[in-house]
This record gives C-alpha cells, sequence and structure tokens, in this order.
C-alpha cells in the first residue's frame, strides 16, 4: 500500500493521444522515459491522479480521455482515465510557452549554453499565463481528490520540470482559500545552472519565488542543489544553510535535497534476457549512441571523434562501426532542425570518407527505437558513448549498464558533464570537448582487457541495481515524510 496519493503535475502526460482522423476516436500511445516509469506505478496503486498535457488539442478539457489498450503492457496500462486531468490551451499561447520559454530559453540556459537562449517578454508572459492554467487544472484535481479520498491522508502535489517552475504558489494560495489540504514537492530533471548564468534571466527572482512556493525542491545531485541555494541567497537575500540545503522564505523553510533518479533495473535486466537479438553479424564490434537529437547531447563532437579514432588507429577499419540512434525532438525549434542538417551533413561525409564495399563506419537511425530493442542493442555492444555537453542524469548510461549480462561486458564512456559521470566512476571518462583525447578514451575502451571490463562493469551494475529507481521513489517519499510504498516489478 502506498499511504498519502500523488498527485503528479508535469507538461507531458504519460502518454500522448493519437486522434483517428476518420472516425475522430482518441487512443493512448504510451511514452516511455525515467519520469513516466518510475512515477506511474506510484499514482496508479494509491489512486492518485497526473495533470498535463496530452500531446494534442483536445475539443475542450472536459472532451473524455480513452482508457488504455488491453494489449498495453507498459508502466501507464493501469492509469485509468478518471485518474488523468487533461490540460488543453490555445495553440498559439502553448507555442510560445512550448518551443519558446522552455525550449528556446530554458532549455538552453540551465544547459549552461545562454549563447543559443533567447529573452522574449512575449514568451515570458505566456510562460506565466500556461503556468497559471496549469495551477487551475492542478487546483480542480486536489478537490476531485479530496472528494474521492477522505481517509487516504495528506496528499502531495509533485510539480516537475522547467515547464512548471511557477505553479506553486497560485496552487498554493488557492489551496489554503478553499481548505485543501497538501503538501507540495518541485523536481527538476535537468541541471540547475550557476549564479552568473541564471541571472542572466530577467525574470530570475520570479523562477526562484516560484519553485521555493514548494515544502521541497528536488535536483539530481548535489552541485545542482548548492546553485539554487546560492541563486536564492543572491537574487533574493534569502537566509540559507549550506550544510543542510535549507532556504528560508516568506516565512517558511524550504529543503533542497539531490534525488539521484535511477531506472527500473530489474525491468531492463528482464527485457535484456529476453530480447532477439538485433545485431546479426557478432564479428563488427558494436560502438552504441543513444539520444534524443539535442545539441546537449554531444552528437557533433563525438561524430568527429569517431573519425579521428579511425584515423589515428586505422586498425579499426572494418572491424568497428559506430550505430547512432537519434531520436527526433522539438522540430519545431529551429536550433533542432539545423543539428538535424549538420548532423546528416557530417555522417554522409565521414561515411563517404571511409566506406569500403563490405564496410560503413557509421550507421545512423534518425527514429525512436522501442525499449526491447534497445535493450538488445545495449546488450550486444561492445562501448556505449554518452557524451554529452551538459545533461541532468542521462539514463542512457544507466540503462546500458543494467542490459549488460553477457559474460564478458561491453565498456561505458561517460562525459563529466552528465550527472550521471559524477556517480559512475568505473566508467572510462571522456571530456568530449577534446576530440582528439575523446579517439584514444574510444580506443581504449575498444581494447580493454576481459578482467578490466568485468570488474568495471559489476561495480557499475550494482550501483545501479541497489540506486534504482524504486530507491528513488522511496527517498523521496521518505523526504516527504510518506514511507509505505511498493517496489514496481519487471513488467
Ligand atoms: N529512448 C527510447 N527510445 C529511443 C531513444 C531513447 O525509449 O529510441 C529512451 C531511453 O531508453 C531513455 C530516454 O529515452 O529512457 C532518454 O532519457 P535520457 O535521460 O538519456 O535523456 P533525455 O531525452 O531525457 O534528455
Ligand atoms: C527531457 C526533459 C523532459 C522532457 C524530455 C523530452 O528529459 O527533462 O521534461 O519531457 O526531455 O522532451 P519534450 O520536449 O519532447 O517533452
Amino acid at each position: 500500500p502506498c499511504k498519502g496519493s500523488l498527485i503528479v503535475v508535469s507538461n507531458r502526460l504519460p502518454f500522448v493521444l493519437v486522434r483517428n482522423e476518420e472516425t475522430q476516436s482518441l487512443s493512448r500511445k504510451a511514452s516511455a522515459g525515467g519520469l513516466v516509469t518510475a512515477v506511474a506505478p506510484v499514482v496508479i496503486r494509491g489512486n492518485g491522479l497526473w495533470v498535463g498535457w496530452p500531446g494534442i488539442q483536445l475539443t475542450s478539457e472536459e472532451e473524455p480521455i480513452p482508457e488504455s489498450d488491453p494489449s498495453d503492457q507498459t508502466p501507464t496500462a493501469g492509469l485509468k482515465s478518471s485518474q488523468v486531468v487533461s490540460v488543453n490551451l490555445d495553440p498559439k499561447i502553448f507555442d510560445s510557452y512550448y518551443n519558446g520559454c522552455c525550449n528556446k530559453t530554458f532549455w538552453p540556459l540551465f544547459h549552461s549554453m545562454p549563447g543559443r537562449a533567447t529573452f522574449s517578454s512575449d514568451h515570458w508572459k505566456n510562460y506565466v499565463t500556461v503556468n497559471k492554467h496549469f495551477a487551475k487544472r492542478t487546483i480542480e484535481a486536489l478537490e476531485k481528490h479530496h472528494k474521492n479520498n477522505k481517509s487516504n491522508g495528506t496528499p502531495i502535489v509533485w510539480i516537475h520540470d522547467y515547464h512548471l517552475m511557477l505553479a506553486s504558489n497560485w496552487v498554493r494560495e488557492q489551496a489554503e482559500e478553499r481548505k485543501l489540504e497538501c503538501r507540495m514537492a518541485f523536481f527538476l530533471h535537468i541541471p540547475f545552472p550557476p549564479w552568473d548564468i541564471f541571472r542572466l534571466f530577467p525574470w530570475s527572482d520570479e523562477i526562484l519565488q516560484g519553485m521555493l512556493g514548494c515544502d521541497m525542491v528536488g535536483f539530481h545531485i548535489q552541485d545542482y542543489c548548492l546553485n539554487f541555494v546560492d541563486c536564492c541567497q543572491r537574487n533574493l537575500g534569502c537566509r540559507v544553510d549550506r550544510n543542510n540545503l535549507l532556504v528560508e522564505h516568506g516565512g517558511r523553510t524550504v529543503r533542497v535535497r539531490p534525488l539521484p533518479i535511477g531506472i527500473p533495473y530489474d525491468r531492463f535486466v528482464h527485457l535484456a534476457e529476453t530480447a532477439e537479438k538485433v545485431l546479426k553479424t557478432s564479428k563488427m564490434k558494436i560502438v552504441l549512441g543513444v539520444d534524443r537529437l539535442d545539441y546537449t547531447k554531444g552528437l557533433v563532437n563525438r561524430l568527429q571523434a569517431f573519425e579521428s579514432l579511425l584515423v589515428k588507429y586505422p586498425e579499426h577499419r572494418g572491424k568497428v562501426s559506430l550505430l547512432q540512434i537519434s531520436v527526433p525532438s522539438r522540430t519545431d525549434v529551429k536550433e533542432y532542425r539545423e543539428l538535424k542538417e549538420e548532423v546528416d551533413q557530417l555522417v554522409g561525409r565521414i561515411n563517404g570518407r571511409f566506406t569500403t564495399a563490405n564496410w560503413a563506419p557509421i550507421r545512423y537511425i534518425y527514429d525512436y527505437v522501442g525499449q526491447a530493442e534497445l535493450a538488445a542493442l545495449y546488450r550486444d555492444a561492445a562501448v556505449c558513448l554518452v557524451t554529452p555537453l551538459r545533461d541532468g542524469m542521462n539514463l542512457v548510461a544507466k540503462e546500458f549498464v543494467a542490459c549488460q549480462i553477457n559474460k564478458v561486458p561491453g565498456v561505458l564512456v561517460i562525459s563529466p558533464f552528465a550527472g550521471a559521470g559524477e556517480m559512475m566512476h568505473e566508467a572510462l571518462q571522456c571530456n568530449p570537448y577534446e576530440i582528439d583525447d575523446a579517439a584514444e578514451v574510444i580506443h581504449r575502451a575498444l581494447t580493454m582487457p576481459e578482467d578490466e571490463r568485468i570488474l568495471r562493469m559489476s561495480r557499475l551494475r550494482s550501483r545501479e541495481q541497489e540506486c534504482d529507481v524504486n530507491h528513488w521513489m522511496r527517498t523521496f517519499m521518505k523526504a516527504m515524510g510518506t514511507v509505505e510504498f511498493d517496489d514496481i516489478g519487471t513488467t
């Protein structure tokens, strides 16, 4: 049993809706990702609610959400339509909020790439409007929850990510006014930048005040917590306690906590054990990359490093291939379209330079790959390259490690600029900005002796097994004062 229900608020619902052109009927399409697999089972079991955007324009917020398909095996399948509170917005306002403020401003700025960020008062205005609307729907969800669950403890309203940094104060005020008891938490899935970058945002005070509307604010790692505490002190003049990560604001004390997200480890092991082979030839060594096509992921640098490897160590030609999966992402934003062009051209140039009758250096997939196929690729790859220029955590690194069930495992190469790089000490570290050195690291990974691979991988696996997604949820619930929590299994 899970005492104290969760009301999760995130920009995206844990599924997207698809409308049949002919019948106009709606159906759900499951979406994967850490947040969904971790949080959905707790919402389902605790009879909680999920407030979010369904990925398409609804006729109205009252348009019924369909139940999941009976064949759906994903973690969200058990989420009843009565547990979903959809957010429907004017397309123009949504575009300015999502593509404008979220993806053109907060995403680059929080990833410490201010040169890519644009600052627009119009986008900001729409961000405020959308956050207010999410707050309104959250209050409606809270009212619904109080009506239906009179004896289920105090609910936790848990707001997620950079899309919704302002919502909490409106929720708090309305909840107090209507005597709807709740506790509130915020979790940021991306980095929180240092003060000298954060302060570039013209409305940075409002962002901090918004986040401080919660009782607890969580980040993946200690560094992001310290950056946040620092900003609260320097921007707002708050009294702070760096040792205990506390911020005083508006007569309340807000707890700041590092809560590094984990993956459903057992589920990935199970997938790796049961997934059919995808790579047909075992002679070719596969160097694997799996990313959304995003400039923070360091794809251009990675391709250049692979080219440098082939120049410096020609013995790998004909024997090693880079398999890069790039998932289309945020294609309404110019920067993402330009990156696609750049990557397409670079792949073409490198393949043109080295391809022979029997071998091509790079296999490039621009598509979404399902979890079972992904597990087979993780399992059978010799090396996995997780080399972002900056990344909040990076789940791919963790999933690769979980799927390494073969007797002689592969090697993880990781950038220190990913949150995951902080903890995965046994991986080979690689600074993606240093192209030639990155090539050396890939060479080292490809030629690492078996016993060293076994030792490194077994340590990496133990940590991910222990600090899995159940551990993350348990730590969160404990930090909020709710301790009863059932683990999720392999499905
Ligand atoms: N993923 C997937 N199919 C793909 C590529 C990625 O299901 O073709 C999943 C992957 O398994 C992981 C998530 O997308 O769970 C990516 O999370 P990560 O933290 O690495 O990066 P983000 O996209 O959140 O920046
Ligand atoms: C990151 C963010 C998530 C976001 C995901 C996909 O993981 O932290 O909040 O949902 O990227 O991006 P999208 O813009 O498609 O939701």
